[in-house]
């Protein structure tokens, strides 16, 4: 059975333990590296978890992903998905759709009306995962931020 549940304010070193886990799995994937945040003390932590919401997936008991989102001043009808990870024995479990949807749905009734995030130019699977979810590619591109030799792709969903 899959479950869905936000981070509580002072799990930090949950937060901590599963998110270098995503980076040390997939250090392609993300705009920050294992390096950067393995340095990040409980003050860190602690002020991403107050900075906007995560999320935790678990299949059966077993902690298997996560996400979180956020907002900025400059984009007011724009919420952010961003860190989206599941370890690769949970991948095609629906723990990925459902970390997802529980973003979206969070986006929704802040008020938004789009969702956006970053693909990286090579990561095939992530971006079919965010096509099937109903997201589009923009044309808008940068280097991603850990590795400027790559670069990505903003792609945007619009909520309903
Ligand atoms: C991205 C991620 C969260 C998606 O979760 P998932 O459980 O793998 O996603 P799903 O299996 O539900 O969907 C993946 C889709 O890609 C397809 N796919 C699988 N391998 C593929 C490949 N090499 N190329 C293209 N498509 C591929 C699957 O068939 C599926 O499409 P379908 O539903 O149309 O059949 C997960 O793969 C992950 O954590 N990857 C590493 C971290 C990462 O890349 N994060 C995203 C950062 S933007």
């Amino acid at each position: 059975m899959i479950k869905v549940r936000r981070v509580a304010p002072g799990e930090w070193a949950v937060l901590r333990d599963v998110r270098l886990r995503a980076l040390l799995d997939a250090p392609s994937a993300f705009a920050s590296t294992h390096a950067r945040e393995v340095a990040f003390g409980e003050d860190e932590w602690r002020a991403r978890i107050a900075g906007g919401p995560w999320w935790l997936a678990y299949v059966d008991g077993v902690l298997v992903g996560m996400v979180a989102g956020y907002g900025t001043d400059d984009e007011p009808g724009v919420r952010h998905l961003v860190s989206m990870w599941v370890a690769a024995e949970a991948r095609g479990t629906g723990a990925a759709t459902a970390l997802a949807g529980e973003m979206c749905r969070w986006a929704a009734a802040d008020g938004a009306r789009t969702v956006s995030l970053w693909v990286a130019d090579g990561n095939d699977r992530a971006r079919r995962f965010y096509e099937r979810l109903g997201f589009t590619g923009t044309d808008e591109r940068q280097p991603l931020p850990s590795d400027p030799g790559t670069g990505e792709e903003r792609m945007e969903r619009v909520l309903r």
